[in-house]
């Protein structure tokens, strides 16, 4: 059987200018460029000598910009859209730069808060942005070759999403997530939370519980547990940890679906052993199929880079051609920071006391 792993991509794509030369940036943007073919007009970062060295490392990259203020000027004359991937929050401070109607993908999370959030969309509106946000993980082959089967009626109705992640995130490589109030759902499960409803839409309840790991007392909470319940049969789950420093052997990162005519296992490799990672699998079981038994899809790619193909892709494909859907655009992202917050609310608030009866 064969299925769908990326989206369309756009048949003439327009340049690119980055802002901000980080660590994802040259781990995930720029080499996802690079396999998509895209033109990366060029970089910009306060810090120019990182924008020197990923242009000399990536040949798409054809400029460096020293400042915000000409990195705009070629853009509008190129016609090019903005990758903005910086702290969260400095993504409104750029916004407002950028000239009115301006197409550009903005860096998740949408802001550190809720409030942050809805002042980012309210600024996209008003300066009429075509805007979206770097949620990245619905675009990742083998989520792409799920929502295919599923569509195609191959499972059945998926009634069961699970999210299972027990592995060891070296959180130092992220050292502005230190002494911040919210860490694990704001910057690792909110791709999740964004998945799920990718696949399932906006839940009718949640529960959520996120502790934090004794070895780690500097970082907010990095154990969470959460539930996003549908109806009375659909439901997804979603429980991760980031504290399983017993080597790579027993680290898990899964999400798996279940319907009613069959099941799919994905792992999700660049979570464990991170940053080395392992090869991604995709599995699936169909029931009645000649020899019912689990069954391999060869995947084309990962989450890191392939999926960030996906995020651009779908913002050019939009931008070029407004009749096509805007997935993964701001308005999107912040119903799933609404779900964020809801399961910090859930966590702080939620929970029955047990008080034990003599
Ligand atoms: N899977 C994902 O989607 C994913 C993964 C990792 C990080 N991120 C997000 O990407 C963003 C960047 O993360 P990172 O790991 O690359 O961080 P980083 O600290 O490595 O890079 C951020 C860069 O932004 C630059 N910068 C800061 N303010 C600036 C400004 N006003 N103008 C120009 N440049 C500025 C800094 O000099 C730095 O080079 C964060 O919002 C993070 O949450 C997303």
């Amino acid at each position: 059987m064969k299925f769908r792993q990326e989206i369309i991509k756009p048949e003439k794509p327009r340049p690119i200018v980055l802002i901000g030369a980080g660590s994802i940036v040259k781990d995930a943007h720029l080499p996802a460029y690079e396999i998509a073919g895209y033109r990366v007009l060029g970089i910009y970062d306060l810090d120019e000598t990182k924008a020197k060295t990923l242009k000399k490392r990536f040949n798409i990259v054809e400029k460096v910009y020293s400042s915000l203020v000409d990195l705009i000027v070629d853009a509008k004359k190129n016609d090019a859209l903005y990758d903005l991937a910086l702290p969260a929050s400095e993504h409104k401070r750029i916004l407002e730069q950028l000239p009115n109607k301006s197409p550009v993908l903005i860096q998740k999370p949408l802001g550190e808060t809720l409030e942050e959030s809805k002042l980012i969309v309210e600024l996209c509106r008003r300066k009429g942005l075509v805007s979206a946000v770097n949620f990245q993980l619905r675009y990742a082959p083998y989520m792409i070759a799920a929502k295919d089967m599923i569509d195609q009626g191959l499972i059945g109705e998926v009634y069961d999403m699970e999210v299972f992640v027990n592995v060891f995130t070296p959180w130092h490589l992220w050292d502005f997530l230190y002494y911040l109030p919210r860490v694990e759902i704001l910057y690792h499960s909110i791709h999740y939370l964004d998945l799920v409803r990718s696949f399932l839409g906006n839940p009718k309840k949640v529960y959520a519980s996120t502790v934090k790991h004794p070895k780690m007392p500097e970082l907010a909470s990095t154990r969470t547990s959460m539930i996003l319940d549908y109806n009375e049969y659909i439901q997804a789950r979603i429980m991760t940890n980031h504290g399983h420093e017993y080597g790579k052997e027993k680290q898990q990162s899964y999400v798996k679906f279940e319907g009613t005519k069959g099941a799919i296992k994905i792992k999700i490799g660049v979570s464990i052993d991170y940053p080395k990672g392992v090869p991604p699998t995709f599995e699936y079981f169909i029931l009645g199929q000649e020899s019912t038994k689990w069954k391999e899809l060869p995947l084309k790619g990962g989450w890191f880079p392939h999926a960030f193909m996906g995020t651009m892709a779908s913002l050019q494909n939009h931008y070029i051609n407004p009749s096509q859907p805007l997935l993964n655009s701001t308005e999107d992202a912040y119903v799933t920071m609404q779900l964020v917050e809801l399961m910090y609310t859930s966590s702080n608030e939620g929970g029955m006391n047990f008080n034990l009866i003599e």
